[in-house]
């Protein structure tokens, strides 16, 4: 029988808990890591080669791990039990009712998993945060842990994940840093070097940070807001420039060549998505509220304001310039999900879009490579409460048909949308597409991807993004 070093156990097999582990799993053969889930359709899907998420590079990394230290099963007590280190990497999504509805984030699951733990527990543990959280919540997980009887010890680290979906294995293989925090007691400090040395297996050690425990919570959500902060800031400019025939790229680009500033995020789009920015900066806005600190609740606010700004601010631009009406037009819409190299919808603006466009009684036509449409469904429903029972005939008339392939999608469509920035949806024939479409032909990019001179040529009217008309 094999003989592990080390036992790991993480609780939530989802986008961050998959990934993640199969990283530290592929990276250290001597540690046993087990992925653990209440779902069950999760956890029988990572162990198959039908992986439940979409992300470049992860079966490879999971198929070479598992059955030989990697695992993935619903035996939550059992892992817990034979764990040295245990991982709540569960949702954590904002709060839909009660105090701090719209903008707390709920941390019931991060609670729950504290619980599992302190009840089944027969030896000391290192509990891990790997959720994004309010700061100060490893306290209360603490004092959860702390409140069994069996006076186990239990020390609680912080350790926030960075990867973005679409480059999550990358970002996990090479990670710009690692952010650890513990108290600062004997204890902790050992916690702490107990996690370094899980990471140190592949990560060179000056890359590994490490902070007080609330330095390393408040950290995570300061950089989801830094950096959702930046795309609202270039999204702004992205009006200006429409108002002033300037050109966002080249502002970007100009911009990037001050070291100071820096070339990464500055690309302008529809808006931003996905499940952590708005839910993290809403999270500080209301930690800030709560503190008293209005004015600092009232500056980062505008992230997202503008971000919905935006959202609102396009769909507006594809209704005036189709003659300030889009009933009973077919409109293309090219990708779904929130950015590309992912299935993952959640939060992605183009929900949003396509709610305005159904609400002014536009037929849509959709198709994203990994996004299924029952999928999409239940995205219209959890985002926008759009069901059949709100808005009969959704699925059974043709409101909203998803397609095979972008060709399809455009056929006699007056208009295409792209919401995604698919490499895919830069080389397609859009001769071809042109010539099946009413005329005249719009194009409006969400994403900056067409070239706008090769369509004009062809034929179509082109709106993109921060771009002269
Ligand atoms: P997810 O919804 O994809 O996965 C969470 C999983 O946890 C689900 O499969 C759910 O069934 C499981 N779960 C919930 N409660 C549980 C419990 N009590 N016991 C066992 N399993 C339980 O979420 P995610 O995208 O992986 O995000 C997890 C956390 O990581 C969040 O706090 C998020 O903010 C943060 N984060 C996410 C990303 C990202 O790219 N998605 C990146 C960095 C950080
Ligand atoms: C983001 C962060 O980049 C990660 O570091 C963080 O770990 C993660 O959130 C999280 O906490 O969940 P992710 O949301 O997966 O990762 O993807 P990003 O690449 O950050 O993109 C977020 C959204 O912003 C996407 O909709 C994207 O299209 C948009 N975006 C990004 C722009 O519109 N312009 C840009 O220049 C960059």
């Amino acid at each position: 029988m094999t003989q592990y070093k080390y036992h790991i156990c993480c609780m939530g097999a989802g986008y961050v808990g998959g990934p993640t582990m199969a990283v530290i799993a592929s990276n250290c053969p001597d540690i046993r890591v087990c992925v653990v889930d209440l779902s069950k359709r999760m956890i029988d899907a990572w162990n198959t080669d039908e992986l439940p998420i979409y992300e470049p590079g992860l079966l490879e990394v999971v198929k070479s791990a598992r059955g030989r230290n990697l695992f993935f099963s619903t035996d939550i007590d059992a892992e817990i039990q034979k764990a040295d280190m245990v991982f709540i990497s569960v949702n954590t999504p904002t709060k839909t009712t009660g105090i701090g509805a719209g903008r707390a984030a709920n941390i019931k699951n991060c609670e729950l998993c504290a619980r599992k733990i302190a009840e089944v527990a027969t030896g000391p543990k290192v509990v891990v945060e790997k959720s994004t959280v309010p700061v100060r919540t490893a306290d209360a997980v603490r004092r959860v842990l702390m409140a069994n009887d069996k006076g186990i010890d239990f020390q609680v680290l912080s350790n926030p994940e960075f990867l973005a979906e679409g480059t999550a294995i990358a970002d996990l293989q090479k990670p710009g840093r690692v952010l650890i925090g513990g108290m600062q007691t004997d204890k902790g400090k050992a916690a702490i070097q107990q996690l370094v040395d899980v990471y140190a297996h592949w990560v060179p050690t000056e890359r590994i940070l490490t902070t007080s425990l609330w330095s390393s919570e408040l950290s995570k959500l300061v950089a989801n807001a830094f950096l959702a902060q930046r795309v609202s800031s270039i999204n702004s400019i992205s009006a200006l420039c429409e108002a002033t025939d300037a050109d966002v790229h080249e502002v970007s680009r100009a911009l990037s060549f001050d070291d100071r500033i820096g070339p990464k995020f500055l690309t302008a789009s529809v808006g931003f998505g996905g499940s952590c920015f708005q839910k993290d900066v809403l999270n500080l806005v209301y930690i800030c509220e709560s503190l008293g600190l209005q004015e600092v609740a009232d500056y980062w606010y505008q992230v997202i304001a503008l971000n919905d700004y935006q959202k609102q601010r396009f769909t507006r631009n594809m209704l005036q310039r189709m003659f300030n009406t889009v009933t009973g037009k077919k409109i293309a819409l090219l990708g779904f999900a929130f950015k590309k190299d992912t299935g993952d919808t959640r939060e992605t603006p183009a929900v949003f879009v396509a709610k305005a466009l159904l609400d002014e009684g536009a037929k849509l036509r959709v198709f994203d490579p990994q996004v299924s449409r029952e999928q999409m469904l239940e995205e219209f429903d959890y985002t926008c409460g759009v069901n059949e029972t709100t808005l009969p005939g959704l699925t059974t008339s043709d409101m909203i048909l998803t397609m095979e392939d972008a060709y399809t999608a455009c056929e006699g469509a007056h208009a295409i949308a792209v919401l995604t920035e698919w490499d895919a949806f830069k080389t397609l024939d859009y001769k071809r597409i042109y010539a099946s479409m009413a005329k005249p032909a719009f194009v409006f990019d969400g994403r900056n991807v067409v070239d706008i001179a090769a369509l004009r040529q062809i034929g179509f009217e082109v709106y993109s993004i921060g771009k002269p008309i």
